[in-house]
């Protein structure tokens, strides 16, 4: 399927599934402390979202057997939650979720440091977050989308950290995964304009050391092959003819 471009109607159902999935992270992020299972934080979500009456995006998906993808330390996503995996002092931990309402999906993740964390490891959750805002003030109507792409990997490398090649943004809607893909490095050329009413999935995945990723036995939870730590920050943006609307995002909420 080719990229699409949403009507009024269907940005609003898209509106209100960011809207629940920003307010679903900061419930999430209520909870986190050592001691915590990553069962727990799925749990969690899993219960905000159907309290709002939305249906988790990732349960089933592809045969994901969870709502919540939960990844720590070195692992960079698609963490299973496990009831035995306790979260400890100086862990970091990164949520990814997705919401659906009435058929429209909205995505995003954070980062998040568990109790008392290193400088190094602050740091890291602030330049994955920073290099998200970064790449988003290319979103823009008559933009083209590697200019996303470039920002978000400059900004990253000049902060001494790399990004993820493996895995990459997405456009989302009816689907959670549609086209186009969006790179956190600059392919060649320049990539498809950018118009209004398309949605994007911008998802800088960042390592403290280098790029190379891995596949664990579980066949979903992707580590960095130098098991250094690593960061994730995403949100479901819209293209407007002005600045671009965050969809998943509230400055009052986490
Ligand atoms: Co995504």
């Amino acid at each position: 399927m080719s990229v699409t471009i949403k009507s009024q109607h269907e940005i609003e159902l898209m509106r209100e599934a960011g809207r629940v999935l920003a307010i679903v992270h900061n419930e999430m992020a209520k909870i986190i402390r050592p001691g915590v299972s990553t069962m727990d934080i799925n749990r969690k979500g899993e219960e905000v979202i159907k309290r709002y009456g939305c249906t988790p995006s990732f349960l089933d998906y592809e045969g994901y057997p969870a709502s919540i993808c939960v990844s720590v330390n070195h692992e960079v996503i698609h963490g299973i939650p496990e009831k035995r995996r306790i979260l400890q002092d100086g862990d970091i931990v990164s949520l990814d979720a997705g919401v659906c309402y009435k058929g429209y999906h909205s995505d995003s993740a954070r980062t998040h440091g568990v109790g008392e964390i290193s400088k190094e490891d602050q740091k890291l959750i602030d330049i994955t977050k920073q290099s998200f805002f970064e790449g988003v003030k290319f979103a823009k109507a008559g933009n083209h989308l590697f200019e996303i792409s470039k920002a978000i990997q400059d900004f990253v490398e000049d902060n001494g950290f790399s990004v993820v090649r493996d895995f990459v943004g997405h456009g989302i809607g009816r689907e959670v995964h549609e086209e186009p893909q969006i790179p956190n490095f600059k392919p060649m050329g320049r990539g498809m304009k950018l118009r209004p009413g398309m949605v994007l999935a911008i998802e800088p995945m960042v390592n403290a050391g280098k790029c190379e990723v891995w596949l664990l036995e579980d066949d979903w939870t992707v580590v960095t092959r130098d098991s250094s730590r690593s960061a994730h920050y995403e949100n479901t943006v819209l293209i407007t003819e002005g600045e671009p609307e965050l969809l998943s995002y509230r400055e009052d909420l986490i």
